[in-house]
């Protein structure tokens, strides 16, 4: 089956999850709402895509998988909340729809990206299940790093001090890394975490995360650059206006796909034998550069 069609029919089973999760546990209230509105609009779900196919390598139970897929949407939706508010990127549309912030109001917006980040802490300290405590410690120890001072947070504040400034390219991949990197990162990794795998192995899965997000982002800036609003539900060309430091704008969109495919083709090298026992993980990090289709 092709690629699309499996992250798909996985973002129909995630939603549905999701959806049945929310309202459980959120109040009809104002802010309830508007951690609804910015969690459940339609989002691509690439992200429970990665939960999924590292949970099939280790065979991670359903409910622990879900809940890893729920706990980081919640995080990546309010990164996004965050990301569109007027102090940040200062976007109207997001997902085809108004931002949260325009949907509600500045303030409720901020709050609902706080309690959606809370959430994701509620559950993956309460729900998973059939572990022990340390290796549930480990891994929320592991989530904090990822969306912190050192990881999304972290990337995102080197965003905005790098608008309308000379930086390099390092300093741009080190800023992919943080901000978009780190959730993937945890998204591939997590499920080799609680399913106890070796050490090795974890280190892969984390660097395979890692790239994937990097990759992505990379991506991202160029979807920004070319596409309509209708293909991307957010305002194109924005990242020209504001004055973004991309890798785009360093070394342009003709050397973008080379640059990858460098990346990628490095990395298989280094890591034959994961490749080869699952072949599919290759098809996956490619599946970024066919994101312009
Ligand atoms: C957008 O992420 C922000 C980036 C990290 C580039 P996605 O492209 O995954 O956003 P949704 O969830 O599909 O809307
Ligand atoms: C956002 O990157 C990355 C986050 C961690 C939210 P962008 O600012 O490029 O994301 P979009 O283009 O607004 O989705
Ligand atoms: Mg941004
Ligand atoms: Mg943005
Ligand atoms: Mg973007």
């Amino acid at each position: 089956m092709k690629l699309n069609t499996l992250i798909n029919s996985n973002k129909i089973q995630f939603n549905y999850f999701y959806n049945k999760l929310l309202n459980k546990h959120l109040s009809s209230s104002i802010l309830g709402k508007a951690m609804k509105y910015g969690s459940m609009n339609g989002g691509k779900r690439i992200r429970p895509y990665l939960v999924k196919e590292a949970s099939k390598i280790v065979k991670l139970n359903k409910n622990n998988m879900m809940i890893l897929a729920s706990c980081i949407e919640s995080i990546h939706s309010y990164s996004l909340i965050h990301d569109d508010l007027p102090s940040m990127d200062n976007d109207d549309y997001r997902r085809g729809k108004l931002s949260t912030h325009k949907k509600f109001n500045e303030a409720t917006a901020i709050l609902a990206g706080d309690a959606l980040h809370d959430f994701a802490f509620e559950l993956i300290s309460g729900h998973l299940k059939n572990i022990d405590e340390k290796t549930n410690l480990k891994i929320i120890n592991f989530l904090s790093k990822s969306t912190g001072h050192i990881g999304l947070a972290g990337g995102q504040s080197l965003d905005l001090i790098y608008e309308r400034k000379n930086v390099n390219i390092n300093n741009i991949l080190e800023m992919y890394k943080k901000k978009t990197g780190k959730l993937f990162e945890f998204s591939f990794s997590s499920p080799f975490i609680l399913a106890n795998e070796t050490k090795q192995r974890i280190n892969f899965s984390k660097e395979y995360g890692l790239l994937f997000g990097q990759i992505f982002q990379i991506i991202d800036d160029v979807l920004d650059q070319i596409n309509s609003f209708e293909r991307i539900g957010k305002t194109p060309g924005k990242d020209k206006k504001q004055g973004k430091s991309t890798l785009l704008k360093i070394i342009g969109k003709e050397k973008i796909i080379d640059f990858c495919n460098n990346k990628i083709n490095k990395f298989i090298n280094k890591n034959k034998k994961e490749f080869s026992e699952n072949k599919f993980l290759e098809d996956l990090l490619k599946f970024n550069l066919t994101r312009f289709n």
